[in-house]
């Protein structure tokens, strides 16, 4: 699949086949990921996989997702964005929240490889970020601005509208 096509294909899935998904697979929408460009090239984010149903049930015990369909998802790709990274190498990027930037650039590129490995993909940042960093054991200092959750789709909704060319573009100027 090019670029082209997976950027068209990809569109946000919440329900899923109660199927697992591979590994293999997870590791190479993680490759995809890594392989994502960052300021000063720090590969400042962290990728935490959860599959387990016993962790999935303490999110729903916990009420971590508001939504929550979400913890059926065979996998939750906790997305973890580190800004000590920058205070250790003494850029002062952490300032305008560059780690965030990274971040959503690797899990851009995540989504994508996903979607051309006929996977579903849905970015959830209504969630309790405390909670989900107390149950994995995650540093307080990271941050947590969404998960990913995905699996095999168990639906096909229609693509989501998107503004005209016209609305974004300016040419030249404003
Ligand atoms: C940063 C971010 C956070 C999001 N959080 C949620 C969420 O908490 N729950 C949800 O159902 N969808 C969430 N979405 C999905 C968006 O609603 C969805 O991307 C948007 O409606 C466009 O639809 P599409 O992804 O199918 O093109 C989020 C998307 C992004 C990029």
């Amino acid at each position: 699949m090019d670029v082209e096509l997976a950027i068209k294909k990809r569109k946000s899935i919440r329900r899923f086949e109660n199927e697992e998904v591979s590994d293999i697979l997870v590791e190479e929408v993680i490759k995809a990921a890594k392989q994502a460009p960052s300021s000063h090239n720090l590969q400042n984010w962290h990728f935490v996989v959860v599959k387990d149903k016993k962790t999935k049930e303490k999110f729903m015990e916990q009420n971590v997702f508001v939504q929550k369909e979400i913890c059926d998802a065979p996998v939750i790709i906790v997305c973890c964005a580190d800004k000590e990274a920058y205070s250790k190498h003494s850029i002062r990027e952490h300032e305008t929240n560059m780690q965030l930037v990274n971040l959503s650039l690797a899990s851009a590129f995540l989504v994508l490889r996903a979607t051309e490995l006929e996977l579903g993909t849905c970015f959830v940042a209504w969630c309790n970020k405390e909670k989900i960093k107390k149950l994995l054991g995650i540093p307080r200092s990271k941050v947590i601005p969404f998960v990913i959750v995905m699996g095999h789709p168990a639906e096909n909704p229609e693509p989501r509208s998107r503004k005209s060319l016209g609305k974004i573009l300016h040419k030249e100027k404003w």
